[in-house]
Formats: structure tokens, C-alpha cells, sequence
């Protein structure tokens, strides 16, 4: 309850990456660092498993495969946006049973992946225009099947995808992936890091995609799981109140910051 008595929405982002928010409850993981692992060890380093970004959000660290660390419906939106994705179908069923759980009854879940739809027909147009030969087709059709591929096979962080994004790609769509320079040798923490907890990869990073949903097996997927209306949404468009202040999915330009995505929403039934 604010100062003024009215009463402020308990808000849970859930895999946040650096989108934690003050007025959000925000979880993320980290399970590669020091800290994360080792959280006595990891408090000489910085502050424990609970913490606050450099923004002041609250930033709870947690891997959210083991379910969601909050009590039975103690908020009243939860929200992630490309992390249903990372997670494998029976962890992905675990997961949204787990965000009905900490929702109050007609809570509402906003949930945000990659459309599969988009990239299909976006590869198979592009497989078209290079057999015609049409200027620029080729790369394109490159782009598309790094797109649907890479996020899912790649053994390097960042994977061939980073060389794309360096290029621009998905927003400026004309230029061939920069050659990436050889990796920097770590520094120190970075190699006492890897000396306690290995290092990074994409299997630990949570960076790799598991599954890929369509705007039909998404709302399936929510019906399925227990939630009631599952709903389309349109970018910016939202049951969350005041939902365009956080800015989430929006660059300052206003164009979205995954573009190609679904937005869902639906409701804990009462
Ligand atoms: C593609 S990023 C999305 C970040 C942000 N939500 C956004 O939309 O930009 C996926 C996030 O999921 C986090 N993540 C992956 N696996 C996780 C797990 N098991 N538990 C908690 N977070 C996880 C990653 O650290 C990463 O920040």
C-alpha cells in the first residue's frame, strides 16, 4: 500500500536479463559466476544471492527450473518475455504450472517467445527470392536459418548469431555477419571464476532454445496448463496496468526489441 493508501500491483518479471525494473520483483540466474554457486564464497565477491540491480530494482537470484521461489499467489502479474523458449517441454509445462501457482486467483501472465510462424515463412520466402536469384536473397536466406538454427545447436556463447547481430541483423537486413575477433583472454576473476565453476557455455548460460512456439501451440500450450482466456496481445497492448511505462519490449524508437515475437496473456481462474 503506497502513502497515499492506494494499493500497488505485486509484480513478478521472472528471467529478466538486464530489463529488472524497481517496481518488479526480478528474477534472474547466473549460474556460471562465483556468487551464484558458491554463495558464501560468492558474498566476499559481491553481495549474496539476494541483490539490487545498479537501477534499484530488487533482484532475486534463482533457476527458475527448480520452480519459482515466492509463496502460493503472492502477486498479482507475472511476466517473462523469450524464456519459456530456453527451457525443454516438460520443464516448460513445470515452469507455467509454477507461475499459475504464484499467481493470486485472476492474476494475469504475460509471456513473450519467439513466433515460429514469423521465421518459417520468413526462411521459405527467402528460399524462393534466392532461387530467383533476386539481389540481396542470399543472405537473407542465410540470416533465416541462422535464425531458426543457431539459438538451438550453437556450443560457443553468443554463437554464429553474434557475427549477424554485430551486422545489424534483424533490424538492418543488407549487411554480411562481421568475421568475429579472437576471443580476449579472460581476465582475473574471470579465470578464478572458471577455476571454481567451469566455464561458461551455452548449456549454462541458459542461452540455448529448447522449443520453438507458434501463436497456436502457445495458447494451447497456457490452456492446457490451467489458465483461462488464453489471449493474443498486441505489442504495447495489456490487461498489466500501466503496462506501457515499463517499456519492456519497446526500443526508444518505439519499435519492438525482439521483433518476431508472440505476446500472450492469460488469467488464474478465480
Ligand atoms: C533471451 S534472455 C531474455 C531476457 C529478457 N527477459 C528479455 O526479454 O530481454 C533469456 C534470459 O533467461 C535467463 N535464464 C535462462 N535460463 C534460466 C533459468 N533456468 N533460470 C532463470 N533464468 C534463466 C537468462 O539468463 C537470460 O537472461
Amino acid at each position: 500500500v503506497t502513502e497515499r493508501g492506494e494499493t500497488k500491483p505485486r509484480l513478478l518479471h521472472l528471467a529478466c536479463g538486464d530489463q529488472a525494473h524497481p517496481d518488479w520483483v526480478n528474477v534472474e540466474f547466473f549460474p556460471h559466476s562465483v556468487r551464484y554457486s558458491f554463495p558464501v564464497l560468492g558474498a566476499l565477491f559481491r553481495r549474496g544471492a539476494r541483490q539490487v540491480t545498479s537501477a534499484g530494482a530488487p533482484l532475486r537470484l534463482a533457476d527458475l527450473r527448480r520452480g519459482i521461489p515466492f509463496p502460493d499467489a503472492s502477486f498479482d502479474a507475472v511476466y517473462h518475455s523469450h524464456f519459456l523458449e530456453h527451457l525443454d517441454r516438460p520443464a516448460a509445462s513445470r515452469f507455467l504450472r509454477e507461475c499459475l501457482r504464484v499467481l493470486r486467483p485472476g492474476g494475469v501472465m504475460r509471456v513473450v517467445v519467439p513466433d515460429l510462424e514469423v521465421r518459417a515463412r520468413e526462411y521459405l520466402a527467402a528460399l524462393e527470392a534466392a532461387r530467383r536469384g533476386e539481389q540481396g536473397a542470399d543472405l537473407l536466406h542465410e540470416w533465416s536459418v541462422v535464425d531458426i538454427v543457431d539459438q538451438m545447436t550453437r556450443t560457443d556463447l553468443g554463437g554464429e548469431m553474434q557475427a549477424w547481430i554485430d551486422a545489424g541483423w534483424p533490424w538492418r537486413r543488407d549487411r554480411p555477419p562481421a568475421p568475429r575477433p579472437p576471443a580476449a583472454r579472460p581476465g582475473l576473476r574471470a579465470r578464478i571464476s572458471r577455476l571454481l565453476v567451469g566455464p561458461p557455455t551455452p548449456e549454462r548460460t541458459g542461452e540455448l532454445h529448447r522449443w520453438w512456439y507458434d501463436s497456436y501451440s502457445l495458447v494451447k500450450l497456457l490452456r492446457e496448463t490451467g489458465f483461462e482466456g488464453p489471449e493474443l496481445r498486441r505489442l504495447g497492448e495489456s490487461a498489466i496496468p500501466d503496462w506501457k511505462r515499463y517499456e519492456f519490449e519497446t526500443l526508444p524508437d518505439g519499435s519492438p526489441r525482439h521483433p518476431g515475437s508472440l505476446y500472450a496473456e492469460a488469467r488464474k481462474p478465480r
